[in-house]
Formats: structure tokens, sequence, C-alpha cells
């Protein structure tokens, strides 16, 4: 009696590993998740084999990534943390918003809030009056300069102990350093503030114990935070950045872009001061928002 030849599977093997588990996907697997997965599967395999990982380097990773999964909640997310300080969520961002000839993005970040305060053009959003005043004023155009009326401008940003609102309940005033204007007919908008100043990233969690891995600081350079709206236009999630500031090249999470940075001037000039409710010296910005159509 004659034995059975056994069939020819594509059995596991070094060489060949990323393709073996790649056959496994069914043929009905959705197109898209398909791709991506290949790609996945092929580049985590090539890790492993190029680093020739150990078991023990492995066990590290998976316990990194579970207390990542276990730091968060409503109010943190580490995981974004960490693609964040990868130069991941700017690499998401960057091929999805190319819209030439309009602002530029950067990241969201964690401590954006939905439905902050509308305010008239003018309002000073610094509740605290700690740092040194800022009158940012600019316009929202189409990628042609034609002024958009009613955009909205929402803005927000740390105060002068770099920390944001909502990271310091109950020591801060609610919504400070918040607020949305919108533009008048002219597309114009504006505010007082006060100068952004630079600050941490949270490093409690695994992204900071990452980023002292890699002799990395946790430093985002000074900045505001923008969404700029209008109807039948794309919005634009940006910041504007004061050029003084030492980190602008070592930002943590790679959010700077040249064309964000503003021209902050320091002005003494008393009577500008006088109507605005400031005292000299005082800085300014002027900050534009081109936005393109939707698509
Ligand atoms: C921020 O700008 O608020 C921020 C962005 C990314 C990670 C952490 C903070
Ligand atoms: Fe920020």
């Amino acid at each position: 009696m004659s034995q059975e030849k056994p069939q020819k599977f594509p059995y596991f093997a070094e060489e060949t590993s990323a393709e073996v588990v790649i056959a496994r996907m069914s043929p009905d697997t959705d197109p898209r998740f398909r791709e991506i997965m290949t790609s996945v599967i092929r580049h985590l395999h090539a890790v492993v084999k190029e680093t020739r990982l150990t078991q023990a380097e492995w066990m590290t990773a998976i316990q990194f990534l579970t207390r990542t999964g276990q730091m968060c909640s409503d109010w943190r997310q580490e995981f974004i943390l960490i693609s964040d300080t990868l130069g991941v969520s700017m690499l998401v961002d960057t091929i999805n918003n190319d819209h030439s000839g309009a602002t530029e993005n950067t990241v969201l970040g964690p401590f954006y809030v939905a439905n902050p305060p509308h305010y008239e053009n003018g309002h000073n959003i610094c509740l605290d009056g700690k740092g040194q005043p800022l009158v940012v004023r600019g316009k929202v155009t189409d990628v042609d300069g034609r002024p958009i009326a009613g955009a909205t401008v929402d803005a927000w940003q740390t105060n002068e102990d770099g920390f944001y609102d909502v990271q310091q309940k109950g020591v801060q005033p609610e919504m400070n350093l918040r607020g949305i204007f919108t533009t008048d007919a002219e597309g114009h908008y504006w505010f007082r503030t006060v100068k952004p100043r630079f600050y941490p990233i949270p490093g409690d969690g695994t992204a900071g114990e990452m980023l002292r891995g890699m002799g990395r600081g946790t430093l985002r350079a000074a900045h505001i935070h923008f969404i700029a709206r209008a109807p039948g236009y794309e919005e634009v999630i940006t910041h504007v950045f004061p050029p003084d500031c030492p980190y602008l090249g070592i930002d943590a999470v790679f959010g700077v872009k040249e064309s964000l940075i503003g021209d902050f001037q320091l002005s003494h000039d008393e009577a500008e001061a006088k109507s605005l409710g400031f005292t000299t010296p005082f800085w300014k910005v002027d900050w534009n928002f081109a936005l393109a159509k939707s698509k």
C-alpha cells in the first residue's frame, strides 16, 4: 500500500515569513485592508529580521504597548502621543492636506475643546492675567486672496505657566485662552491674548519613556493653535509660531513648518497700547489664513 504524499504548504521559515502570513488572508478581504495589512506585515517582519530582535526585547515591546493602552482614557490618548512623537501624525497630515495655496496644516494636539465661547472681534481670551500681551490681527481669504466674510477662527493656547486650562481644572479659569472669532465683511478678525510660550507635552507615560530612551526632550515650540473654517472651504488646522522660540528646531511632535512662523513684533507705541487696554511693551502679529475650496 503506497502512502499518500503530504500536500505542499508554504510552512513558516525565516526567509519567507512575511509572505507566508500574507498568503493566509482570505480572497474576500477588503482590498484596502489587504493593501494596508500586507505592508504592515512586511515591515514588521523586516524590523524583527533587521534588528535580530531577542525574545526579551519583543516582550519589552509587548509590555510597552500594554502599558500604553492602559494609560488611555477619555482624557488621555497615549497612542496618539506616540504617533505624534514618532512624526507619524505629521506625516499622515502632510500627505492628506496638500491644498496648494492654502495655509499649511499641522497637528491638532490633544487639548482642543469643542464648542469654546464665541467672542466679538477684539476680545481678550487671556482670563488669568498672566503673560506678555499680544494682539493677533488677520484676514481669512480664499487661495486667490479674496476675503471670506463669516469665516470662523478658533484659537487656543497654553497660559504663561505652559499648561492648557483643561490640564489645570480648578487652577486656571475655565476656557482660559480659548475662543472663536468671526471675520467681518472684509474677511478680518482680531483678538487679544498673550504671547505663547514653549511647554512640555505630557511626559509621564510611555511616550515620555520612549523619548527619554532616545535622548529626546518633551518640549513643544511656543505656538497658538487655530482652526479656520468657512462653508464651502476645507478647514485648516494649524498654528502660528513666534520666531524667537529656542525650540522651533526640536519640537517634540515635528509640528513646525517654516510657513507657520509669524512675524511677532514688540511695540512700545503708548497710544496703541492704550487703545488696546494694554501697557507697553506689547506684542503684535498679523496672521492670515488662506482656505481652499472644498472638493
Ligand atoms: C499640543 O500642541 O497641544 C500637542 C500636540 C501634540 C501632542 C501633545 C500636545
Ligand atoms: Fe499646543
